[in-house]
């Protein structure tokens, strides 16, 4: 007997194939049973048909809960009504686990509810989409840099320094000495670069965001790209053509999950380089516009990024942020030391900033200044501030939140339901 994948199953038609899945649903109409199965590749209705599968598969049919795990046979046929197009003739059915009663009913529940049995929820179709989509953002991602020259490094997660400031570090004791779990690989890319020249790394990362939003997670997965002689403008060419590529990868391999979260993808279409671009200082002229009236050198939250991102209809950068919004590590623009050379990329329809990234201080004596100025620890930069002694180049990078692309792609009202087991302020359960 054949064993399908149900997205194989137009490969089978009059064929009979067995599939291994889960009872989705099951509808009794007299002396037919409508099975739904699924078996994490797609669903199809497996029809019962009483007179053919005979008393005892009939009666194994009846005692089927939803959820049940099972193995199915039967015949593959066309059948246009159907989702998906086919349909199994059922002849035979063994069951492996009858399932207790489903504590997720194909109903309505509350997102409270839903997360504490987020072990399960993630089976329904929405978040089986989401799934898909997330890991395709993550192929395109990897993709597109092993195609560009770039080459993976992997950075490590227990770091003995902050990357992106003291306040959100989570610490954790390694043998006697404080161990911090990475908030970003960025600096470890400074020093591959001089290895390899352009290099990304890819993994989790971790901030203790004190504060409870919809953008936050404590525990999430970055893509950061660092490139030895890219100035800020290379770092955004780069970026634009990076996100672009996402973005219309997932449209074309995605379709119908974006179909299943009834994604309005007209916006997504027009994601194509070049992006638009405003300074901070035009950022804020933007918000007194709108009503926001912030003072120079003044950080934007998610309100604020949201009315940003609202003007336009693609991504935006907003760069040459105030040197005191930003980390130690970002170069001074020469023209006008009181900002960086950097970017921020926001996405539109209110997802706020997928991309941060800047140019980085090659030079030694500025970067131990800036060390100091934000009262870090000198003796564990010994071996960062090395990387300007021995061989400096201007050099650039960015690091994109996965979760960030994933809630704005899919279009998720919060980005719990980005990521198979969301860390947040309240919850590490499950
Ligand atoms: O802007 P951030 O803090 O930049 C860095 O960490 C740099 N060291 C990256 C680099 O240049 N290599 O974070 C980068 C991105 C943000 O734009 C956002 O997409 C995501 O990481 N991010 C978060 N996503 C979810 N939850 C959080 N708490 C996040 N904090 C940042
Ligand atoms: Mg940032």
């Amino acid at each position: 007997m054949t064993v399908a994948y149900i997205e194989d199953i137009p490969r089978h038609e009059g064929q009979d194939v067995t599939v291994r899945g889960w009872l989705y649903n099951r509808t009794p109409k007299g002396k037919l049973q409508f099975l739904i199965v699924r078996d994490g590749t797609g669903m199809i209705q497996a029809v019962a048909f009483r007179p053919q599968v005979g008393e005892e598969v009939w009666a194994r049919c009846e005692r089927l809960t939803q959820e049940s795990s099972i193995i199915v046979t039967g015949m593959v046929r066309k059948e246009p009504r159907a989702p998906g197009g086919y349909e199994m003739s059922l002849t035979n059915l063994d069951i492996v686990q009858i399932a207790d009663e489903y504590p997720i009913a194909l109903k309505e529940h509350g997102t409270g509810f839903l997360m504490e049995h987020r072990h399960l929820w993630l089976r329904s179709p929405r978040q089986r989409a989401i799934l898909k989509v997330r890991a395709e953002i993550i192929r395109a991602c990897r993709n597109y840099l092993d195609d560009h020259g770039f080459t993976l490094v992997d950075a490590p997660i227990l770091t003995p320094a902050a990357c992106e400031g003291t306040s959100t570090l989570f610490e954790t004791d390694y043998f006697g000495d404080k161990a911090y779990l990475s908030q970003s690989g960025q600096l470890y890319n400074e020093a591959t670069i001089a290895a390899l020249g352009r290099t990304y790394c890819f993994g989790p990362t971790f901030r203790a965001e004190k504060s409870k939003t919809r953008r936050h997670l404590m525990e999430f997965w970055m893509i950061e790209p660092e490139a030895a002689f890219y100035t800020q403008e290379d770092n955004m060419r780069l970026q634009e053509e990076f996100v672009s590529y996402i973005v219309q990868t997932v449209l074309k391999n995605r379709a119908e999950e974006l179909k299943t979260l009834e994604r309005d993808t007209t916006v997504l279409q027009r994601v194509v380089p070049p992006f638009p671009r405003i300074t901070y200082d035009e950022a804020l002229e933007i918000l007194r516009k709108n009503g926001k009236e912030l003072a120079w050198g003044d950080d934007f939250g998610g309100d604020e990024e949201t009315i940003l991102a609202e003007q336009f209809d693609k991504p935006v950068f907003v760069t040459h942020y105030p040197v005191t919004c930003k980390a130690f590590y970002m170069q001074p623009d020469p023209n006008r030391p009181e900002v960086v050379l950097c970017g921020d990329l926001l996405a539109p329809e209110g997802y706020g900033e997928i991309i941060g990234g800047s140019q980085r201080i090659h030079d030694l004596a500025l970067l131990e200044q800036r060390i100091a100025e934000n009262k870090l620890p000198k003796e564990a930069f010994e071996w960062y501030l090395d990387l300007r002694r021995y061989g400096s180049v201007p050099h650039s990078g960015f690091g994109m939140g996965i979760e960030r692309m994933v809630a704005w792609i899919c279009k998720l009202p919060h980005i719990r339901e980005t990521i198979p087991f969301p860390r947040m302020l309240d919850k590490m359960y499950p």
